[in-house]
Parts: structure tokens; sequence; C-alpha cells
């Protein structure tokens, strides 16, 4: 056979879109890491624990599971989420109103390919939003937060956005605790939010994926406040550690029951149904337990001291970061460094995480893919990068309400203050 390759023509609809930047990263730090060379993998975004025991076990004994499930998701399973947020969320909603898809970002794409209306995104926002948005060809309208607000949504910024054409379809996106941020809203700027959404009557979008993994456990929906307009967007990637098994939830009000049809027939026609033993699995995670409940207290713990020291680390050397709620990330400002950054030729955020990777080994993600300005010197820095299956079984011998022992983070968590010190160690050496 004649190989002609150069008659083939590729009518690429994604054509020049690059490989999304976490993905990138975590590449090129792999890269680095086969040439012998010390690698800090700040940049992954993935949770650094085991999947919870009892849920391992369940998807032990649904490995036979082998048929097709129903598009919308396993029955039971639907029942556990809707019951899920009816006792966490204080939501009242059913298995009716419950859609699984294999991850929240399938479904987030599903969502947008069926609405057609624009994406309101605040930054700095998770990498993928936007993309699906210019895949689908939706229009996006970015809201620049600001980092005095610690790079939280005004209710004023939703309204001045919304005001300029009040009967535009929109979805407006809210991401609490934030990547890349971990900071998370309280109940009351949720409530202002909320109003503000109700008087223009925009879709909230609130992806809520590191809810479990707020710091004090007691995350808060803005679904409370505007339930007949949000959909909840959840999972088991972050909080139980199962990214790789792809699964996650949307919650609809009845008013958007239209929305979640729609959706299911879009899915019917794309990927047909999640993967079957996970289903079955994910009921255990979100009927949770006494067992999920230690997981999460001791994830929480070692979460929340493993960040606080860093934010203070770097706090005290001039690295400016709000303190993280939730989650595993800080979202850092070298803003004080610029003239140094400047004087050797770093003039954006990517020229700065390029120079640390190659100085340090130290691999950020530049602020720029997070939606910020190129010029503006934010990195986003994820705290991830340890032994979490260690840390865990160390922490749950601490009592509950007991602090970690001094010491543990050094212990268990030591690329992680070391990298931190090679960041420091690097901008005073400019
Ligand atoms: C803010 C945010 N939303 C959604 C997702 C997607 O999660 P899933 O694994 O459910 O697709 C991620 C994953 O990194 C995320 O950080």
């Amino acid at each position: 056979m004649q190989n002609n390759n150069s008659e083939l023509s590729l009518n690429l609809n994604v054509r020049g879109m690059p490989l999304s930047a976490t993905l990138h990263i975590n590449e090129l730090s792999n890269k680095l890491k086969q040439q012998g060379k010390k690698v800090y993998k700040f940049g992954l975004g993935q949770s650094p624990f085991p999947v919870p025991k009892p849920v391992v076990e369940e998807l032990r004994a649904n490995a036979f599971q082998k048929d097709y499930l129903e598009v919308k998701g396993l029955k039971p399973l639907r029942e556990a989420v809707a019951d899920y947020h009816s006792r966490r969320n204080e939501i009242e909603c059913s298995a009716d109103n419950v859609l699984i898809g294999p991850g929240s970002k399938e479904l987030m794409f599903l969502l947008q390919f069926v609405y057609y209306g624009e994406l309101v995104i605040p930054t700095p926002s998770w990498v993928s939003y936007a993309p699906q948005a210019k895949i689908i060809g939706r229009q996006i309208a970015w809201i620049k937060t600001k980092e005095e607000n610690k790079w939280c949504l005004l209710p004023e910024e939703l309204h001045k956005i919304c005001e300029t054409d009040n009967y535009k379809p929109r979805i407006v996106i809210l991401n609490y605790p934030s990547n890349p941020t971990g900071v998370t809203y309280t109940c009351e700027e949720l409530q202002e939010l909320a109003d503000v959404a109700r008087r223009h009557r925009v879709i909230l979008l609130s992806d809520e994926i590191y809810g479990e993994l707020n710091f004090k456990g007691d995350h808060c929906s803005i679904a409370r406040f505007y339930p007949e307009g949000t959909i909840i967007s959840g999972g088991i990637s972050k909080w139980c550690g199962a990214g790789g098994w792809r699964l996650g939830t949307f919650t609809f009000p009845d008013s958007l029951s239209g929305l979640l049809e729609g959706m299911a027939a879009a899915a019917s026609e794309t990927f047909t149904s999640t993967s079957a033993p996970i289903q079955f699995a994910a009921i255990k995670a979100f009927r949770g337990g006494i067992e999920i409940e230690r997981y999460l207290w001791n994830a929480r713990k070692i979460l929340k001291t493993l960040g606080i020291q860093i934010h203070n680390i770097l706090l005290s050397n001039g690295i400016e970061s709000p303190e993280p709620d939730g989650a595993f990330y800080l979202f850092i400002n070298f803003g004080n460094y610029s003239d140094k950054l400047k004087s050797k030729n770093i003039l954006t955020s990517l020229d700065l995480t390029t120079n640390l990777l190659e100085n340090t080994g130290v691999a950020l993600l530049p602020g720029g893919v997070f939606g910020r300005p190129e010029e503006e010197f934010t990195a986003r820095l994820s705290y991830v990068d340890f032994d979490g299956t260690r840390a865990l079984a160390a922490a749950e011998t601490t009592r509950p309400e007991d602090p970690l022992p001094v010491g543990f983070i050094n212990t268990y968590c030591s690329p992680l203050i070391e990298g931190t010190r090679a960041i420091v160690d690097w901008v005073k050496s400019l």
C-alpha cells in the first residue's frame, strides 16, 4: 500500500489547542526526573491520599459487574448522592435530580454543549473551564477578581457583568474551596452572591469538588441560598483520592430538569454510562460512615497544617498568598520581587515558572493558565508531593481533637518543605 501522508488534510476542530497546562507541566517534570534531576512536583492537582479502604473493598466486591448501567447513573448511587446533599448541604433532592458521569469535567463539557449561553468565569480559575467553552464555541466573559479580596468574586462584580445584558443566557462558575487559591466563601458571602444570581436569573454551576476538603469540615453550598438556579458539581476525585476512577456527579434543582434530560440524551450518544464497578463502589463513598469520616478528619488535618506552614514560610520571605481554607493549593504572588525578576529578563508568569523549574527543580503552574495577565508574577503551588498513605497512617495514631505532633510535616511531607525553601533561596539569589 502506498503511504502518501502529504495528501491527508486534517480539518481539526481543536486546531492549535495545546495539551492541558497541568498535564504539560507534569510531563515536563517527568522528563527532568528521567534525566536524573530532583524535581519537586508542585504542579499537579491530585490527591496524595489513597482511596479509603471501605470504598476499595466495595470496588473489589463489585469487579464482576459488567452490564451497561442506566445513562443517568445507577439508581442507588443517585439516591446516595441525593441523601448526601440533603444531609450535608440541607438541600431537598432525590435520585431524579442527580446525573452521574465519567468525571465532573465531562459533565461540565456536556452542560456547555447542551446549554446555549455565555460562560462567566471569575479568574483565577481552574484551567479547563475556558478550553471547554472554546471547543464548543461558547462565549466567555472573564471577571478578574482582586488579590486584596483573596481572589474571591464580589457580589457587585457579578452584578456589573450581568447588568450589561440582563436577558443574556449565562452560566456563572463558582468554585470553592478554589483551585487555584485554596480559598472558600463564608455562608454570608454565598448568600449575597446568590441574591445577585437570582436577580439576574443566571444559572450557577457550583463546582464543589473540594467541598469535603474544607479544613474545618464545614463546607457550605450556595445551593442553600439559590436552590432553583444552582447545579452542584461534585465527585470522588479529590476528597476520596479517586481521580483515576473517573466518576463525577451533577445535582440539579427540579426547575433545571430539562438540562439534566438534555445532558442525559447527549451522554447516551457519547459515553453511554459510567463504569459499572466504580458506580457500585461510589455508593459506599457517598453513604459515608465512621471510617470515611476518620479518613477525612486526618486528610484535612494534614493538608491544613502543611498548607499553613508553607504559606508562612513564603509570606515571611515576601511571597504572598491568601491563607488557604481548604483543598491543596496556594496561589502565590512574587510581585515583591518583580524588579529583580525583570532585571533577569523574567517578564511573564511562564518565564518565572520555567526559570524556577530549570534552576531549582520546583514545578509550579504559571498564573497565566488560570486566566491571569501574563505579566503578573503569580503561580499555583499545589502541596501534594508527599507519600499520602504513610502520612495518613501516622496521622491516624493521633486523636481527632489533637493537632499533629511538632515535626510531623518535616518527617512526612519533607519534599514540600525542601521545595518551598528552594523557591525562597532562588528569589533571594536573584
Ligand atoms: C476545580 C476543579 N473542578 C473539576 C475538576 C475535575 O474533576 P473530575 O476528576 O471530577 O473530572 C478538577 C480537577 O482537577 C478541578 O480542580
